[in-house]
């Protein structure tokens, strides 16, 4: 299955300056726990910003420019029809997991989607998720993971 997962602000910024606006660790955790044993595609920004692997994870960087060397370990991928197809054959599941740009390229696609909402608005984030992305999803579940920060997980209509 592919499935978006993404920490959101009450203004829908997701991301500043390259790098993620806030540090919630028990969000980390979170995210960590449940894309381990999975496949994660990125876009390269967000590979350029998270700067190595992540473990125990099939890493998977898109970009359609070769000036974009990830490491033997990570998979580079040139379009999301590749990513698209590649699901089809993995017996895990395929976490986008950003940025902004390729939750984009993904939406048609994802079947569900882990959203954290962050309790903070960031006026002067860089990046945002469109207000309408989850339109055509339905809540499954909250789960609450303390400081205040809730997960809404979703699957498509
Ligand atoms: N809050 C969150 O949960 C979260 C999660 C992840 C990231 N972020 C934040 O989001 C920001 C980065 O987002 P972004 O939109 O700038 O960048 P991004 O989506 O990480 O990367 C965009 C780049 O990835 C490549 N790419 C994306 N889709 C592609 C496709 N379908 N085919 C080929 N290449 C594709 C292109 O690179 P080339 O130009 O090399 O082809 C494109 O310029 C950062 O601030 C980051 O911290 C937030």
């Amino acid at each position: 299955m592919i499935v978006g997962i993404v920490a959101i602000s009450k203004n829908f910024a997701i991301g500043k300056g390259g790098k993620l606006p806030w540090h919630y660790g028990a969000d980390m955790k979170f995210f960590k726990e449940t894309t381990t044993g999975n496949a994660v595609v990125m876009g390269a920004n967000t590979w350029r910003s998270i700067g190595k692997p992540l473990p125990n994870r099939l890493n998977i960087v898109l970009s359609g420019s070769s000036s974009v060397t990830p490491p033997p370990e990570v998979m580079r991928l040139a379009e999301k029809a590749e990513v698209v197809d590649l699901a089809r054959y993995l017996n895990r599941d395929v976490y986008v997991i950003g940025g902004a740009k390729t939750y984009a390229d993904f939406a048609d696609v994802v079947e569900k989607w882990i959203v954290t909402e962050i309790p903070l608005t960031v006026e002067d984030a860089d990046t945002f998720m469109p207000t309408d992305f989850l339109d055509e999803f339905e809540l499954d579940e909250t789960r609450d993971l303390g400081d205040d920060l809730h997960v809404k997980i979703l699957h498509r209509r």
